[in-house]
């Protein structure tokens, strides 16, 4: 089994490959979907996820996806199942299985991520429907005082206790601590904030005996606050980001996944380009996007199913960019090829 573990973790971030994250619950999808005038229906988000599944050529540059628990349950249009589908084209389908970031008690403007209770049934179900790993998200703010450890260390213990579970039934944990990036904060507060989240987060893992080997680390990258004025440029996000995991992320994890976060689909290529450019790190620096790999794709589409094509290139054209992200061979000049499924 460990072994197993291992070998599903390193197929996930494999030499020019990376996650899609299409896990956005019915709410998110709502957002998403708002936005291009999209009618939030289960039709509709099953089409949506059929035209990204479908994609041509896609598995070249995914490894794997994560799904939904509505999403996991769907078929394509010729009626197999999504995760038979992805199976198909050598892409691990993935599950994301928090319910959601709720409020801390005694911890005013902070959050716990809740489902711990049922998860051992849970998780046995979704490796019956194919999931081969997993994700739970934590998510923290920055303000002047937050976040408290009460809230780091909460969120630790519920991250480290969902991946001890996941690691019991077959699955691959993504830890995912996510430190909101709004508001005014310098790239050093950002950096000290995620070295203290990481450190209570590997202190847990160790303690409650997950196998680092056999799990992802989603994180943000250290980034200054969305509202600060001075933003930080590419390579210093690349600099402050790399000094914080090379000195809290153990080397025995096999890869760095990073979410989009609300970046532009061409800051979150170009943020990643700039990490790998410096390489090669003790992990593999991947990518687990959901915005910034879907962005241009839901633009394209816009729920109309002659443009479904459209979609699928724009996709497809993004993936491959993150793809050449993945060896610092991305250039901002790509952004102009045409993208061809
Ligand atoms: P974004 O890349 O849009 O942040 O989504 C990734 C994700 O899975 C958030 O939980």
């Amino acid at each position: 089994m460990a072994q197993n573990l291992h070998d599903i973790a390193r197929a996930l971030v494999a030499d020019g490959k990376g996650i899609l994250a299409a896990d956005e619950s019915t709410g998110t999808i709502k957002k998403r979907f708002d936005s291009i005038g999209v009618e939030n229906t289960e039709e509709n988000r099953r089409a949506y996820r059929d035209l990204l599944f479908t994609t041509p050529g896609a598995e070249e540059y995914i490894s794997g996806v994560i799904l939904f628990d509505e999403t996991i349950r769907q078929s394509g249009h010729d009626g197999t199942p999504f995760p038979k589908l992805l199976e198909s084209k050598g892409i691990i389908p993935g599950i994301k299985v928090d319910q959601g970031a709720k409020p801390l008690a005694h911890a005013e403007g902070e959050t716990v991520t809740e489902g711990l209770d049922g998860l051992r049934e849970r998780l046995a179900e979704y490796y019956g429907l194919g999931a081969r790993f997993a994700k739970w998200r934590a998510t923290y703010s920055i303000t002047d005082d937050l976040p408290s450890d009460y809230c780091i260390w909460a969120n630790a213990h519920a991250l480290a206790r969902y991946s001890a579970l996941c690691q019991e039934t077959g699955i691959v944990p993504i830890v995912e601590p996510e430190i909101l990036q709004d508001g005014t904060h310098t790239i050093e507060r950002g950096y000290h904030v995620a070295c203290r989240v990481l450190a209570a987060l590997y202190t847990e893992l160790y303690d409650q005996r997950v196998d680092i080997e056999g799990t992802l680390l989603k994180p943000n990258m250290v980034l200054s606050g969305y509202e600060a004025s001075n933003r930080a440029g590419f390579d210093e996000v690349a600099e402050w980001s790399l000094k914080c995991f090379y000195k809290h992320v153990p080397a025995a994890v096999p890869g760095i996944v990073f979410l989009s976060g609300g970046q532009s689909d061409e800051d979150a290529t170009a943020h990643l380009n700039a990490m790998n450019a410096t390489g090669p790190h003790p992990w593999q620096l991947s990518f687990s996007y959901g915005r910034a790999l879907q962005a241009p794709s839901l633009k394209a589409w816009s729920g109309k199913p002659d443009q479904v094509e459209a979609g699928q290139r724009a996709y497809y054209h993004r993936a491959k960019l993150n793809s050449a992200a993945r060896s610092g061979l991305y250039a901002p000049e790509m952004e102009r090829e045409t993208a061809n499924v």
